[in-house]
């Protein structure tokens, strides 16, 4: 069903997506993993510029986790490639499109040619004012609580920090995420019901919305079905 204005009344501010199945996608289709990540890449896009046109502020996607890198070294290859040239072909356009891009993750241990294309594209879509682009890349939630962990500690030992301050907004702040909201909606590809360690701290509230669509196959339309599942449900964060 395409979305009516009755719909698009409650737009998520923030939607994250756990983009999964693009191996079972190229599997089902006799093509190598790297085939499915390709279209999974073309889904990125699509995607994104569907949640800007519905006037979504944040998207996180989930694109590269800390345990991925346990892969075969030729599937860990091919994905680094794909999205550094993901990065240098569809800037111009994300440009055109008023969109902003940031990343979170442990992105130091990014090869060296994407970590400086992550870091061209952020700079030059900076000024941007549309969606903001959020890619996890080599991330992992306990990763960063134990990042937090350690940066409010060099904030304590520092002397910029009361240890009786710490509750949970100061700690938010310590987290990759601290300039963004927590998201409102998060969107699960193939049927998995799981978080597969992805923004453990920030989901507390955050309505969950599981499609058994494989991610290459994930369009617009699901896109919107999310949205609309997510426009019936009754958020009461704990309260009655
Ligand atoms: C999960 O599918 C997906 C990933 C591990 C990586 C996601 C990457 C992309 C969508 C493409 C590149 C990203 C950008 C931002 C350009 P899977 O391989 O675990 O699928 P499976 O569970 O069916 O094997």
């Amino acid at each position: 069903m395409p979305a009516t204005a009755e719909d698009l009344k409650n737009i998520p501010r923030h939607i994250a997506i756990i983009m999964d199945g693009n191996g079972r996608w190229a599997k089902e289709r006799g093509l190598p993993r790297t085939e499915g990540h390709r279209q999974g890449a073309e889904t990125v896009r699509r995607v994104t510029q569907a949640c800007g046109d519905l006037g979504v502020e944040f998207l996180t996607l989930y694109a590269f986790s800390a345990e991925n890198w346990k892969r075969p070294k030729r599937e860990v290859d091919a994905l680094m490639k794909l999205l550094e040239q993901f990065l240098r072909i569809k800037t111009p356009e994300m440009h055109e499109q008023n969109i902003r891009l940031q990343a979170i993750g442990r992105l130091h241990d990014l090869p060296e040619s994407c970590q400086q294309q992550l870091h061209r594209s952020i700079e030059s879509l900076s000024q941007n004012t549309g969606l903001t682009l959020i890619l996890a890349l080599s991330y992992g939630g306990r990763e960063e609580i134990i990042d937090g962990v350690k940066s409010l500690i060099e904030s304590v030992e520092r002397g910029h920090l009361d240890k009786g301050m710490i509750d949970t907004e100061v700690f938010s702040k310590h987290l990759y995420t601290r300039y963004y909201p927590d998201p409102d909606l998060l969107i699960r590809t193939s049927g998995e019901m799981r978080l597969s360690n992805f923004l453990l701290w920030q989901l507390s509230y955050t309505e969950f919305y599981i499609t058994d669509r494989l991610w290459p196959d994930f369009a617009k339309e699901d896109l919107e079905d999310a949205v609309r599942a997510f426009g019936r449900r009754h958020r009461r964060f704990g309260a009655l």
